[in-house]
């Protein structure tokens, strides 16, 4: 049935002003594969460990399903107290110091910070290549995103940073490991981040939703580098999801200055009212599973796919999650989008570069694959750029 409305007049600037054409374009290209060797997907290939799906039905059966506390059940808050603090040395202080709040994913973390801080015109600093929600954050909230161009290193760096901070600059956001790229900032960065940051008044953000999936060698003195562990003046957001498999669970925590946090508790009130319970009372385990080895299969992933395009394409080396971000050889003379193309018609699934970039230079190709697949996937993508 023909519709009456003028939707041109009912949608908000907002809703227009966000365009999701990129990557739809690349699922219409790939609806009518049979059996594509699907190298595009942004969650890990493992099933939820068994104790969390038993801690999450048994919370069901147990008829725990009403609402949680805004601020998320006190057993999560206190399991992710008990990792903060052998972590990184941060425990609650409600008064005045630090807190937490269970969010619905990393995503709904992102959102109710931005929507906290950001007034019509203030500014937030986020790497370019980015997570595709970023730059959305903007048309969210009102503010406007800056783009840090971190080409060819992916390396969001103190003195790229700089170089954008304008009066309206409230925000510097930083994701590592990073998605596209997996590219893991090292402590002395992180470091020069938050001087940079303190010494201008801005609140720094670390998205670490990928912390549990940093290679060995990135680790330093067998730690994840975070710049929580530098300092406290800054907003940490970590999620479940990647980490055990359970991204349909939607459930992501913030930590950091109380009354940020308060703010994000206030929005969260009125918005998604508390985190899925089911998901929450299952997380509450989360910590008690060892996803080392995984990890390790994703590094020998991770291996694989240097091996493949050495010689034959430019990557900087992904030092944890699982994507790998890949030049699309100049040689060629192909946008990546273009070269994206090409890869579907031989029915290998990666997603181009400008999906999360302002550049269409590069694909993300995911290593959450299983080993034949990736295989296949690599011996097309090698066989497109050496033909
Ligand atoms: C860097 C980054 N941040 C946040 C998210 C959102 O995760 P969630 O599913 O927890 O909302 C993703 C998901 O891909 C991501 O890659």
């Amino acid at each position: 049935m023909e519709t009456a409305l003028d939707l041109s007049k009912l949608l908000s600037r907002r809703a227009r002003s966000i365009d999701a054409s990129g990557i739809r374009k690349v699922f219409d290209l790939a609806a009518h594969l049979k059996d594509p060797i699907n190298l595009s997907i942004g969650q890990p290939d493992f099933p939820v460990p068994d104790e969390l799906k038993r801690a999450a039905i048994k919370a069901i059966e147990e008829n725990r399903n009403g609402y949680t506390q805004t601020q998320g059940c006190p057993e999560l808050l206190r399991a992710i107290w008990t990792r903060l603090g052998s972590e990184i040395g941060w425990t609650p202080e409600p008064s005045g110091g630090l807190s937490a709040i269970v969010t619905s994913g990393t995503s709904g973390a992102l959102l109710l910070a931005m929507m906290c801080l950001l007034d019509e015109g203030d500014e937030a600093i986020v790497p370019d290549p980015y997570f595709v929600m970023y730059p959305q954050l903007g048309a969210l909230t009102g503010g406007r995103i800056v783009t840090c161009d971190t080409y060819p290193d992916f390396r969001m760096t103190a003195a790229r940073i700089e170089r954008l901070i304008t009066p309206r600059t409230k925000v510097v956001l930083v994701n590592s490991p990073g998605n596209p790229t997996g590219v893991v900032l090292g402590e002395r960065e992180l470091a020069d981040i938050v001087d940079l940051c303190r010494a201008r008044g801005i609140l720094l953000i670390s998205d670490e939703i990928y912390d549990e999936f940093t290679f060995s060698e990135s680790l330093e003195g067998g730690r994840f580098p975070t710049p929580t562990r530098m300092s406290k003046d800054c907003l940490l957001i970590r999620g479940f999801g990647k980490t055990y498999g359970c991204t349909g669970w939607r459930l992501g925590f913030v930590a950091g200055p109380h009354d940020i946090v308060q703010s994000i508790a206030k929005l969260q009130q009125y918005t998604f009212v508390c985190a899925p319970s089911m998901a929450q009372y299952a997380a509450v385990h989360a910590y008690d599973i060892d996803m080392r080895p995984w990890v390790n299969r994703f590094e020998k992933r991770r291996d694989t796919v240097l091996a493949a395009f050495d010689g034959v394409a430019q990557v900087a080396r992904p030092g944890g999650a699982f994507y790998a971000f890949v030049e699309v050889p100049p040689a060629l003379g192909l946008t990546a989008s273009q070269f994206v193309e090409k890869a579907i018609a031989e029915s290998v699934l990666v997603i181009p570069g400008k999906v999360f970039s302002t550049r269409d230079t590069h694909f993300r190709l995911s290593f959450a694959a299983k080993e034949e697949t990736l295989e296949r996937g690599l011996s097309v993508l090698r066989g497109l750029m050496t033909r």
